[in-house]
């Protein structure tokens, strides 16, 4: 599981845009103060922490299927009710919830479709995720991928394995899934390294499907794809910034609550 890793790592990886990309999620889902909100798939809980910080302690509940990103999640937002599941059977009644979201996970869900249609089913409201754009505007990966291939060009391309991460997907899906009023559109952030060390740390600790595949290289191969992925973010001596691009969309639950 790329996923039961330590939260540290992961925060080296895809936690660094977290903060971010939670409060940019909470603004398109229209999270509002005495909502009741559900984050699916929590990991160590950014979008969990932003929550909390929106609506305060009591209001939030979390689920995740890695124990060690929940009891992370448990440890750093003691304002939320954090439980270990997963989005495809969740363990609440209908319109429990005025508002759902997912951060990051749709992609990774074992039957996405049934993982929606459950959020919709708890949520009284709206529901709302995103996915990154993994063959565009996310840097990071994109870089990673693009080395990856320039070493083995039978290397994956997240870009293609990944679902629901190209424009309008997840659109497609909420409307699917029965949702109404369904918009979608791109989540624009970034995250600030110290140096390519520092971009590099979480791969060779395997976290994520990125540092899965690195993991599966002996040393001098690792060495070499840090190199092509440093030649591909243009060869940056100290310090840098990267953007990343994540596709969101947002759904209302049928008939309309007020
Ligand atoms: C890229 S991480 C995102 C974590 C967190 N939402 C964030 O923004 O940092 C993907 C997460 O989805 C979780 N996940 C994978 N399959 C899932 C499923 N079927 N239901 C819920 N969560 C799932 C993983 O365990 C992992 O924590």
């Amino acid at each position: 599981m790329s996923f039961e890793v330590s939260p540290e790592l992961y925060d080296l990886l895809v936690g660094r845009y977290g903060a971010r990309l939670a409060a940019e999620l909470i603004r398109v889902a229209g999270v509002k103060p005495g909502d009741r909100a559900l984050d699916v798939g929590c990991g160590p809980g950014a979008l969990t922490a932003a929550l909390v910080e929106t609506l305060g302690p009591g209001r939030v509940t979390a689920i995740e299927p890695s124990r060690s990103f929940a009891a992370a999640c448990r440890e750093r937002v003691p304002g939320a009710e954090v439980l270990t599941g997963s989005a495809e059977q969740l363990p609440f009644e209908d319109g429990a919830f005025d508002v759902v979201l997912s951060q990051l996970v749709v992609n990774f869900m074992a039957d996405a479709a049934k993982g929606v249609a459950e959020m919709a089913r708890v949520a009284r409201r709206t529901v709302a995720a995103c996915v990154w754009d993994y063959g565009g505007s996310m840097t990071a990966l994109h870089a990673f991928w693009d080395g990856a291939r320039e070493l083995d060009p039978s290397a994956p391309d997240e870009a293609l394995t990944m679902s629901y991460c190209r424009e309008g997907d997840l659109g497609d899906l909420f409307d699917r899934c029965g949702l109404a009023e369904v918009q979608f559109g791109s989540l624009l952030v970034e995250a600030h390294y110290a140096g390519m060390d520092d971009f590099w740390a979480p791969f060779p600790h395997g976290v994520g499907p990125s540092g899965a595949y690195c993991v599966t290289l002996p040393p001098e191969r690792q060495a070499a794809l840090k190199d092509a992925i440093h030649r591909r973010l243009g060869s940056p001596p100290g310090t840098f910034t990267l953007a990343a691009r994540a596709w969101f969309a947002t759904g209302r639950t049928y008939p309309l609550a007020t």
